[in-house]
């Protein structure tokens, strides 16, 4: 677990890119799985204003670690965000963007997902292996779209999982705790005073900590990043 601390959120995101660019720069490809949320729109903005004559787009394939389960117009899709925010910014392939069906049946849609991971992705004792995962974490310790309430679908035997919003019931398609294992590299972002504590909580194993998902990523073979 390695931490890299900036003065603020924009400074992240440069170290990030950055860092990104480094990490890119010798493969032939390269799998991430996007966040979704507020956080990354500044990364991609960056991304995409800054860096953009930096970036090898065309060995970039872009994919979700999850989605809700709205279509891809709405104000609350990831990749709608995505696309505002980096995606109609940049020359990137239409066929290097994965994105979830958001607008789909979610039990088939989880299904369709893990499938494609299978056969885009390598595998890694049968578990899809991304380059990179970029996560978020929510006030409450959740990761992905797994949330305490249901924090056993992390071990779900499914790559991808149907999960429920705690509040609002929104569906949301996940990819499970194996598949955020299992990859090279993950990174979490994380900006904002109002996630310190819980921050601090899951890295210091505080009292309870494990009730966290966010506390669960643990790379089996890879770098494990907090931003
Ligand atoms: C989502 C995200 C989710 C997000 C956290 C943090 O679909 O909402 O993937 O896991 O990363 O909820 O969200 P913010 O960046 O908005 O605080």
């Amino acid at each position: 677990m390695e931490f890299k601390i900036y003065k603020d959120n924009t400074a992240v995101a440069k170290a990030f890119c950055e860092h990104l660019l480094e990490i890119i720069k010798d493969k032939q490809k390269f799998h991430v799985a996007l966040s979704g949320g507020s956080t990354p729109k500044l990364l991609f903005d960056i991304m995409a204003e800054t860096y953009a004559g930096q970036f090898p787009w065309e060995k970039m394939h872009f994919y979700w670690g999850d989605e809700r389960c709205v279509p891809p117009d709405d104000a609350e899709s990831n990749y709608k965000m995505t696309v505002d925010h980096l995606f109609s910014k940049i020359d990137v392939p239409k066929e290097n963007i994965h994105r979830v069906l958001g607008e789909n049946d979610p039990t088939s849609e989880a299904m369709r997902y893990a499938n494609l991971l299978e056969i885009n992705l390598d595998r890694v004792e049968g578990v899809p292996h991304f380059d990179l995962v970029i996560l978020g974490m929510g006030d409450d310790g959740h990761t992905a779209s797994i949330f305490p309430h249901e924090i056993e679908l992390w071990n779900s035997d499914d790559h991808c999982v149907v999960a429920n919003h705690p509040e609002s019931g929104q569906k949301r398609v996940s990819v499970n705790g194996k598949v955020i294992n299992r990859a090279m590299e993950v990174a979490f972002l994380v900006t904002g005073k109002g996630k310190a504590e819980k921050v601090e909580a899951i890295t210091q194993k505080k009292e309870g900590f494990e009730k966290n998902p966010a506390s669960l990523v643990s790379t089996t073979s890879g770098k494990l990043l907090w931003y």
